[in-house]
């Protein structure tokens, strides 16, 4: 694939596709500790065919942007929300941690080496960054890999989903993406793999995504595809469900904060039943990539449960999506600490 190009790029029309950028980091694990750490330009991985990453899984992710302000600086939003959560699916899959501070600094590393490709500010486009680290080297046993390699890369990028602000439909699913005690909460390769046949059942009948529900019941929703669930209530509170099966979602638990602070909204974290969606008068998914999209309806059991609007963003939604990218894109004052900049 050709490194990409910056001066070619139509910044108003980006998609979500991988780019080839001229730089990522990568640092390996070898004999007990991480080495050869740095900003590389080969953007293809060398590992043995027996790497557990392959026959086993043992991969973990995450996934964050870069913003561009007014006034042409560079920032994170709580790259540090970042950090610990890998170290929480490392452990889960028996993976070295890599650093939280040497990861936070290997993130700016990267934007800065790429900075021509941080979209300019004003059509709400970012640099996305992905930071995997996957087991390797040679074993054929169901064990952890004797050897890691932690990359970190990044692309500009577009609408995660079509709509934008503009709502999508979503439908529920008939399969689980996780178990209670499974690796829901952690960001592994393995929950992806399992959700690729759910979410194109749901792309083939005309849906954005499907919506998961909890695996004991069938009742109570989990996330939105590989976003998590909001609804705002028709008395003002802002709900998301609590199940020890979603991905803890650093967009939610932001929201959350900026329901209650910024909006003087009610919150809530509690389970919330597909039968009970009248208490809702907005829903929306939420997450780095999807940012905020308006749920238009969910279809559950043949019926669509029409939220706000099909056509159009409901008011609480707008007023948490400009809280949001306001401080992600530095024009709302953010909470302490909530964001770095990288120049
Ligand atoms: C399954 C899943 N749920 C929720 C989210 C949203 O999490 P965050 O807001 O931290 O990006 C993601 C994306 O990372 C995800 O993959």
């Amino acid at each position: 694939m050709a490194k990409a190009d910056a001066s070619k790029l139509d910044w108003n029309n980006l998609g979500f596709e991988y780019m080839d950028l001229p730089y990522r980091f990568t640092a390996h694990w070898k004999d007990g500790k991480w080495q050869d750490a740095g900003l590389t330009e080969d953007a293809t991985l060398h590992i043995s065919e027996a790497s557990p990453v392959l026959h086993y899984g043992q991969a973990a992710f995450e996934g964050m942007k870069a913003y561009r302000t007014p006034d042409n600086h560079i920032q994170l939003f709580r790259p540090d929300r970042n950090a610990a959560r890998l170290r929480n699916s490392c452990e889960r899959l028996l993976m070295p941690v890599f650093p939280e501070d040497k990861f936070v600094d290997a993130v700016k590393q990267v934007v800065k080496a790429n900075s021509d490709f941080v979209p300019p500010y004003g059509n709400g486009a970012t640099m996305y960054l992905r930071p995997l680290i996957i087991g390797t080297g040679g074993v054929i046993g169901v064990h952890a890999a004797p050897e890691y390699i932690f990359t970190i890369f990044a692309m500009p990028v577009g609408n995660y989903f079509k709509g934008g602000l503009t709502p999508v439909n979503f439908t529920t699913s008939q399969y689980d993406r996780a178990a209670h005690k499974g690796t829901g909460q952690a960001k592994v390769g393995g929950n992806y793999a399992a959700s690729l046949l759910p979410g194109e059942n749901a792309h083939e009948n005309g849906y954005a995504d499907c919506v998961y529900l909890d695996p004991v019941e069938h009742r109570y929703i989990e996330e939105v595809g590989s976003a998590n669930f909001f609804g705002i209530t028709k008395d003002n509170v802002f709900k998301t469900p609590k199940s020890p099966s979603i991905l803890p979602s650093i967009t939610k638990y932001s929201l959350l904060y900026l329901a209650e602070h910024n909006l003087d909204l009610g919150v809530s974290e509690e389970k919330i039943d597909v039968h009970d969606l009248d208490q809702f008068s907005e829903a929306g998914a939420c997450g780095t990539a999807a940012v905020i999209s308006p749920i238009g309806g969910l279809e559950h059991d043949g019926d669509l449960h029409v939220f706000y609007s099909e056509k159009e963003v409901g008011p609480v939604t707008k007023k948490l999506y400009d809280t949001l990218t306001g401080i992600q894109f530095g024009t709302v004052e953010a909470p302490e600490g909530w964001v770095q900049q990288v120049e």
